[in-house]
C-alpha cells in the first residue's frame, strides 16, 4: 500500500437531487482535510453548480475522479448534500454504489424514510444524519440545520420582497411619500431571526411571533416590534430552544388571533416548527383571504405540512389576489454560501469523528451517538428506530419496508 493509500480518504459527490446546486465540500473546506491528512476525492464537476470548479480543487490538493463509482469505491467517508430518504427519487440508484463498512454523511431524512434507512443498514453503510445534530454549544459549528435554515430564511425575504407590489423600504421623494412595507415572520428560530434581520435591512416595519417567551428578547434586539398574543408560555420550549408540540386548543386560539395580526400586514414568512411534527397550521384560508390583496405569504415549513392552509410545497398559489409560495429548497437557491457553512459544518464534523487517523465509531460522545444513524448492519439510532416504528430488535410496529 503507498502512503497516499493508506490515508483515510474523504469523497465528495455530484447532488442527483433535482435542481440542488450545493457542493458538500468546497475547495477551502478539502484544503483544511488535505492539512489534516485526509485524502480527498471528488467527482468532476460536483462544485460546478455552486460556482467551484474542479480547478480551484485540484490547487488544494484534492484528486478529480470522473465518476461517482470511482469515487465511491476509494473513499472511506463520503459527503453529501442530500443522501438516502433527503433524496427521495434518487437513493435507490445511489446506494448501490456503497459498500460495508463505508461512512457516509449527509442529510438523510432519517426520522421520516424508512426505506432508504434500512436499506443503509442493510449494506452495512455507517450512515451519519447531520439534522440530527444536538443543538448544543459544542455542536455549534456542525449545526447544518441552523446553517442551511439561515440561508432560507434570507432567501425567503427576497422571494417575498420579489413578488410584492410593493417597495419595503420608506422613501420620501419628489413624486410624495411610500410608506414602508410591513412585514411579520411568525417562528423566531434561526430561519425566522434571519428572515426578520433581512427585512429590517430592506427597510420594512418588521414584527415577529413565537409561542416561546424567550425569543421576545431576540425578535427586539434586531429591531423587531414582538407580537403579543397572550398565549406564550415557558412550558412551549423543549431542549436546545426547540418548540414542543401544543394541544389543538391552543393552535385553534392562536389561528384566530394571528389572523388579525397577518391582516394587517403586506408580507407573512412562516417558520413555526416543532421537530420531528408536522408544521402547526397557523393561518388559515380565511385569514388568508382577509388580507389585502397583493400581500404574499412564504410559507418556510411547506415540506412539513405549511403554517398556511393553502400553502402546497414547491408551488405558487393566488387567493384572493394574495399570493402563497411554498418553496422546498431554498438553500440550493444560494448555492455559493449554502455549500460554504455546509462545508464548514462537514470538515468540523470529520475532524470531531475522526481521532488519529481513525473514525471514533463507538464513541459515548452525545454528538456522534445522536447522529450515527446505520452501523454494522442495523438502525441503532433509538430515536430514528422510534419514529421509523422500529419497535424492538427484529420485531416492527410498521410492514417491513414501507415509506412513512
Ligand atoms: P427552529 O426550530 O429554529 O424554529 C422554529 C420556530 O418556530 C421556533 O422558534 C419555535 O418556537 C417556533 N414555533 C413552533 N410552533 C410555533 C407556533 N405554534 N407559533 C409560533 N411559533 C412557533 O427551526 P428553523 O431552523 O428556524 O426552521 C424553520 C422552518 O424552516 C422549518 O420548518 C424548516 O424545515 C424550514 N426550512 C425550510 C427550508 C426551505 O427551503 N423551505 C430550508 C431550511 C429550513
Amino acid at each position: 500500500m503507498t502512503e497516499k493509500e493508506k490515508k483515510l480518504s474523504v469523497g465528495v459527490l455530484r447532488e442527483s437531487f433535482p435542481g440542488e446546486k450545493r457542493v458538500a465540500l468546497i475547495p477551502i473546506g478539502a484544503e483544511t482535510l488535505v492539512k489534516a491528512g485526509f485524502r480527498v476525492l471528488l467527482e468532476g464537476g460536483a462544485g460546478l453548480k455552486a460556482g467551484f470548479p474542479d480547478r480551484e480543487y485540484e490547487k488544494r490538493g484534492v484528486e478529480i475522479l470522473p465518476n461517482r463509482e470511482s469515487v465511491c469505491s476509494q473513499a472511506d467517508i463520503l459527503l453529501a448534500v442530500r443522501a438516502a430518504g433527503a433524496n427521495p427519487d434518487g437513493w435507490p440508484h445511489e446506494v448501490k454504489d456503497l459498500r460495508e463498512g463505508q461512512i457516509l454523511i449527509g442529510f438523510l431524512e432519517p426520522l421520516t424514510a424508512r426505506q432508504p434507512i434500512e436499506e443503509l443498514a442493510n449494506r452495512g453503510v455507517t450512515a451519519f444524519a447531520v439534522e440530527l445534530v444536538p443543538r448544543i454549544t459544542r455542536a455549534q459549528s456542525m449545526d447544518a440545520l441552523s446553517s442551511m435554515a439561515t440561508v432560507a430564511g434570507y432567501r425567503a425575504v427576497l422571494l417575498a420582497a420579489n413578488f410584492l407590489p410593493k417597495m419595503f423600504p420608506m422613501l420620501t421623494t419628489a413624486a410624495g411619500t411610500i410608506t414602508p412595507s410591513r412585514v411579520l415572520v411568525i417562528g423566531a428560530g434561526v430561519a425566522g431571526l434571519q428572515a426578520i434581520a433581512t427585512a429590517r435591512r430592506l427597510g420594512a416595519v418588521v414584527s415577529g411571533y413565537d409561542i416561546r417567551p424567550a425569543a421576545r428578547e431576540q425578535v427586539e434586539s434586531l429591531g423587531a416590534k414582538f407580537v403579543v398574543l397572550g398565549l406564550e408560555t415557558d412550558e412551549a420550549e423543549a431542549e436546545g430552544g426547540y418548540a414542543r408540540a401544543m394541544g389543538e386548543d391552543f393552535y385553534r386560539r392562536q389561528r384566530e388571533l394571528l389572523g388579525k395580526v397577518a391582516a394587517e400586514n403586506d408580507v407573512v414568512i412562516c417558520t413555526a416548527a416543532v421537530p420531528g411534527k408536522k408544521a402547526p397550521l397557523l393561518i388559515t384560508a380565511e385569514s388568508v383571504r382577509a388580507m389585502r390583496p397583493g400581500s404574499v405569504i412564504v410559507d418556510l415549513a411547506a415540506e412539513r405540512g405549511g403554517n398556511c392552509e393553502l400553502t402546497q410545497p414547491g408551488r405558487v398559489v393566488v387567493e384572493k389576489g394574495v399570493t402563497i409560495l411554498g418553496p422546498v429548497n431554498l438553500p440550493s437557491d444560494i448555492p455559493y454560501h449554502a455549500s460554504q457553512m455546509y462545508s464548514k459544518n462537514l470538515c468540523q464534523f470529520i475532524l470531531h469523528l475522526v481521532k488519529n487517523g481513525k473514525p471514533d465509531l463507538d464513541s459515548e460522545d452525545r454528538i456522534l451517538k445522536e447522529t450515527l444513524v446505520t452501523h454494522r448492519g442495523k438502525i441503532v439510532n433509538p430515536r430514528v428506530r422510534k419514529a421509523l416504528g422500529i419497535t424492538e430488535e427484529g420485531k416492527d410496529s410498521a410492514s417491513r419496508g414501507g415509506h412513512d
